[in-house]
């Protein structure tokens, strides 16, 4: 049996990472860096979002990609989803988690999917049930994921009290996991600290949390680290440090998947992936992406070879 991983990361480039892309990816490029990120050992995809073409037509070819990325029997596919139209495209398409969005900041809840909080949280309790009504073994996780967890571009500061209040209105409707976004990438880790705490506190330790950030300011692997020290175990990161929100002006991308494996291994921190691997995502989206859209500290230094360990 493969020993579970220490830190398990799940790997949104596909997804948040081609959100704001003005290029469309080709669907087979799509797939192939899906099928890079698998052959890799990463063990969760966030695959595409089921949203309207016209909202965002990167993801025009999402039935086509999911199909494909649930080919990877081994490795969990999610799938963002930003109303219950989108969860019941999703869960028909067979998705292992769907990870439903709301914004803790009211006005980039409404920007983002045109909802108050509150219609929103609607939209998740119809999304449980629906999942729930379905025979046991076609039941897909479901994920509460809270938007702008740690500051808004539009809002600017977030309280914890809005943050807390999100995340317990999604425990009490029975989400099975919440995740934290830094959507624009304001946090520190201070504010790491205090808001996983808070939340920890409001909805209970057997609640698990996830940790989604953006380097937008260069904070973004100190506030890992953060995430770390407070509990946290699961991660989202993107290859070349892909992604942006396209209703929230100013985000950058996500912290580097490739830089995040390289230091918690560097800490004694299993990831389960291979590096070597994860770093040939590169080559895949090189051939389709503007080099300014790409970053990493990694790729930019190279594995220091006094730092590879024997094999
Ligand atoms: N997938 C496909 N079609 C959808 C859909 C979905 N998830 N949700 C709604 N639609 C369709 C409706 O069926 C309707 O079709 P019609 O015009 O043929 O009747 C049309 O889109 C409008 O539906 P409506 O519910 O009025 O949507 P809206 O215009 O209020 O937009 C969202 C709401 C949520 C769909 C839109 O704001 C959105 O997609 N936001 C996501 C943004 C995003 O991806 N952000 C980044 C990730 S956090
Ligand atoms: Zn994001």
């Amino acid at each position: 049996m493969v020993q579970a991983p220490d830190v398990y990361i799940c790997e949104t480039a596909p997804r948040d990472g081609l959100q704001n892309l003005d290029v469309f990816v080709p669907t087979e490029a799509k797939c192939a860096l899906i099928d890079a990120i698998a052959a890799a050992g990463v063990p969760e995809i966030d695959a595409g979002s089921f949203v309207p073409p016209k909202v965002v037509p990167q993801f025009a070819d999402v039935d086509a990609v999911m199909a494909h990325a649930l080919t990877h029997k081994t490795t969990t596919i999610g799938s963002l989803v930003p109303n219950p139209k989108g969860a019941e495209r999703a869960i028909a398409a067979g998705v292992n988690v769907v990870y439903f969005v709301i914004s803790a900041s009211e006005t980039h809840n409404r920007a983002n999917v045109r909802r108050s909080i509150e219609e929103q949280l609607e939209g998740f309790r119809a999304v449980r049930a629906a999942i729930d009504a379905r025979p046991p073994d076609q039941q897909p996780q479901l994920m509460g994921a809270i938007s702008t967890a740690f500051g808004c571009s539009m809002e600017g500061e977030v309280s914890a009290a809005a943050v807390c209040r999100l995340a317990r209105a999604f425990a009490e409707a029975r989400a099975d996991e919440i995740g934290l976004a830094d959507t624009v990438g304001y946090a520190t880790p201070k504010l790491i600290r205090q808001i996983v705490d808070a939340v920890r506190r409001e909805v209970g330790s057997q609640m698990t949390l996830r940790l989604h950030l953006h380097d937008t300011l260069g904070a973004g692997l100190a506030n890992a680290v953060a995430g770390l020290e407070a509990g946290i175990r699961r991660f989202d990161a993107a290859v070349s440090g892909l992604g942006g929100c396209p209703f929230a002006p100013g985000a950058r991308g996500n912290i580097v998947t490739e830089d995040l494996v390289f230091m918690l291994e560097r800490m004694g921190l299993s990831t389960g992936i291979d590096l070597d691997r994860l770093m040939q995502t590169r080559e895949i989206l090189a051939r389709h992406i503007p080099a300014r859209h790409l970053t990493g500290h990694l790729h930019e230094a190279g594995i220091p070879k006094a730092l590879r360990r024997a094999a």
